[in-house]
């Protein structure tokens, strides 16, 4: 497994990547799987909890997540090592939306440090390719409603920061381009 770059808005070349709308994957193969499994170490070291394709240079329709313990109703103990719940999203499709929306406060690895509200629908049904190439439906809510759709953004070219005012996301680019240059 190796780490990769992930892409930054920050990066005018980076930027025209993270914009491309991704293609779908021919079949799950061995050089797929080593690439989400590059995918998921990359989202670990970062760390994170979804990284698409694109944000690694590479415009296909895949995704990793690990949404771990977060939605666990018991406290973990202190000093555990956090339960690794890894997932992989293979030419995904969302099937259904609900009406209902829900507000949640989001960021992403190719928008360092910066953290905005986004409402999106609470519920989703989604189809997808696991790890195996084995075809999956299911209904997602709460982080995981966020998350899936938050990453399949991603495979259209459209950012969380696109779901904000143009204010807001000018703002958004340019306190993350402040941060580049000064670190
Ligand atoms: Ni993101």
């Amino acid at each position: 497994m190796a780490l990769r770059r992930i892409l930054t808005v920050d990066s005018t070349a980076d930027l025209a990547v993270l914009k491309q709308v991704s293609a779908p994957v021919p079949a799950v193969d061995d050089a797929l799987r080593a690439l989400m499994d590059d995918m998921l170490e990359t989202m670990y070291a970062a760390p994170g909890i979804g990284l698409a394709a694109v944000q690694v240079g590479e415009p296909i329709r895949v995704i990793v997540m690990d949404l771990g313990d977060r939605e666990a109703t018991e406290e973990i103990p202190e000093g555990a090592e956090p339960t690794r719940n890894p997932t992989y999203y293979v030419n995904p499709e969302i099937v259904w939306s609900s009406e209902e929306t829900a507000p949640y406060e989001e960021g992403c690895l190719s928008v360092p440090e910066i953290f905005e509200e986004v409402e999106r629908p609470a519920r989703v049904k989604l189809r997808y390719l696991n790890y195996n190439g084995e075809q999956i439906e299911e209904d997602a809510d709460g982080l995981y409603a966020v998350c899936i759709q938050h990453e399949m953004d991603h495979l259209q070219g459209v950012l969380f920061i696109d779901h904000l005012s143009r204010l807001k996301r000018d703002r958004s680019i340019a306190k993350v381009k402040k941060a580049a240059k000064a670190a």
